[in-house]
């Protein structure tokens, strides 16, 4: 085994769906650990078997398929020491390729007294038993000492020196409760280099929960203290604050490498699906501000940050997008934004501005960001004078229908009136019924813009409250913006939508008389 390569474990399938509202069924499951197949992880945690017979049939499931793939990763299931969970766990993934059974026991004071009613040594005898009992089905088999930060340090180098005599691969030490400071944790992991004998036969491994937030700087420090497996999971998602964040630690570790001294073989430009793979089946949203997929990861707005981008990238970015999967870094137009900015922005919709000419934009582009919070193209195109801002409708919607609901496919019918007049009807499903109703105008309309922002607000309240929904659109280099109320939402997106619509066509007119 390289000794600077460091092995991503991914626990999203198990730990990851321990986050109260997240447990996912197979075919969930199966979605989420084919693209961690695509990123090349080492190991994929897929579940606790004994748990409930969907969990036993998820994680079989993945070792069948994924686990049976070329260049296939680990497939692991998390059983408690109790010979019922082992048994079920080896059934899981004995499929697989590379089967791996992760045993788990308590090991800190707190837990031993008041949770397990054990002695030590009777949870010492109890891992030995177990790991000898897991290593009948598998090769690999990792043990984990739950609780570690808060186990005294001689207990658990004496634990984790019998799990190795026994038979374990793989020893994580973990932080449970997400209580550990990074030098105390390193710290940790060093002494148990140095106390425990044999312990260069097996691969130490971290797992950090977040309840400091200090989940990726606990791993990264037991990375720095010698440790060569990571556990985390997309998203950070996990137990109560979550746990270690795979694309944080991952780009850390890749960003950082020459400091670590590590290497990690992750296809990192496969992290921005995978975070909007599980943000979107658990329903958890990634906040704008997340690290590497959040958003605003690679937005500049102020106009300070945008002069030094456009000048040299690397002024103010330490990753390049495209290496985590975002096509490229955002310059949002906002009210901090500078001339720099806005002369790219326009230059890029085809004007060539004076010196004087820029300086009277300037202040009129300025008066306008400081009402909204976001200018758009075609917002500029009103400043410029190219277009009046009241735009002669291309499309105006007369009619809409939309089915949806528990077990029906989201459909949406619009019937839309051109300017010439014509009647047009068209019909299409969807994710939901926005969606549905966005890829019937689509089919009227002829164009597919990428939607980039959704926004629904009651500008009104009571039963009766009337929705306002601001969308943000993409095509063919222009970014518009469109808005629509109603008392029904999926209207308000339709109106939306056709209002960015309508917006870029006529946009698209002023940008190619300008080029
Ligand atoms: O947080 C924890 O201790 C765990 C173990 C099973 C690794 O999730």
């Amino acid at each position: 085994m390289d000794n600077k390569r460091i092995i991503i474990f991914d626990t999203t399938l198990r730990d990851g769906e321990q986050a109260p509202g997240c447990s996912m069924g197979t075919e969930q499951k199966m979605q989420v650990a084919e693209q961690l197949y695509r990123l090349g992880v080492d190991v994929i945690e897929g579940g606790f078997p004994v748990s409930s017979l969907g969990d036993l049939e998820a994680v079989k499931n993945i070792a069948k398929t994924v686990g049976r793939a070329a260049n296939a990763p680990e497939i692991c299931g998390l059983a408690r020491c109790v010979e019922g969970d082992i048994k079920a766990c080896a059934e899981a993934v004995k499929p697989a390729k590379r089967p791996r059974i992760h045993v788990v026991i308590a090991t800190s004071e707190i837990h031993l007294e008041h949770k397990l009613h054990m002695s030590q040594d009777q949870v010492l005898a109890r891992a030995v038993e177990s790991v000898k009992l897991a290593r009948k089905y598998a090769d690999s088999v990792e043990f984990s000492a739950e609780d570690s930060t808060r186990t005294d340090i001689h207990y658990l180098a004496k634990i984790v020196e019998a799990v190795i005599n026994a038979g374990a691969t793989t020893v994580n030490l973990p932080d449970t409760t997400g209580f550990a400071i990074p030098w105390e944790y390193g710290d940790m992991f060093r002494k148990i280099f140095e106390m425990v004998p044999n312990v260069h036969k097996v691969v130490m491994s971290t797992h950090c929960q977040d309840d400091l937030g200090l989940s990726v700087a606990n791993s990264l420090a037991a990375v720095q203290a010698g440790v060569r497996q990571v556990e985390c999971t997309i998203n950070g998602l996990g137990e109560r604050a979550g746990n270690t964040s795979l694309e944080e630690v991952v780009m850390a570790l890749k960003t950082r490498a020459a400091l670590f001294g590590t290497k990690v073989d992750i296809n990192t430009k496969e992290l921005a699906k995978a975070s909007r793979l599980v943000s979107s089946l658990t329903g958890v949203v990634v906040p704008p501000n997340k690290a590497i997929v959040g958003a605003n990861a690679f937005a500049h707005s102020s106009g300070i940050h945008q002069d030094g981008i456009l000048k040299y990238r690397q002024t103010y970015e330490i990753m390049n997008p495209e290496d985590v999967g975002v096509a490229e870094s955002t310059l949002l137009l906002t009210s901090r934004s500078g001339r720099h900015a806005l002369e790219n922005r326009l230059n890029h919709l085809g004007y060539k501005l004076s010196k004087k000419q820029l300086d009277d934009m300037f202040v009129r582009f300025k008066a306008l960001a400081d009402k909204k919070r976001y200018v758009f193209d075609d917002d500029l195109f009103v400043l410029m004078g190219d277009e009046s801002g009241e735009v002669k409708d291309d499309y105006t919607l007369e009619y809409l229908q939309s089915v949806s609901g528990t077990g029906v496919a989201p459909t949406a019918t619009v019937r839309i009136k051109t300017l010439a007049g014509k009647i047009i009807e068209e019909t299409a499903t969807g994710d939901g019924p926005v969606n549905a109703s966005t890829n019937a105008i689509d089919k009227v309309v002829g164009l597919k813009p990428k939607l980039i922002g959704y926004n629904l607000h009651a500008v009104t309240s009571g039963q009766d409250a009337q929705g306002e929904v601001s969308v943000r659109i993409e095509e063919g280099g222009l970014t518009i913006s469109g808005r629509g109320a109603s008392t029904d939402v999926i209207e308000a997106s339709a109106k939306a939508y056709l209002n960015a619509l309508n917006k870029l066509s006529s946009a698209k007119r002023t940008k190619s008389k300008r080029s």
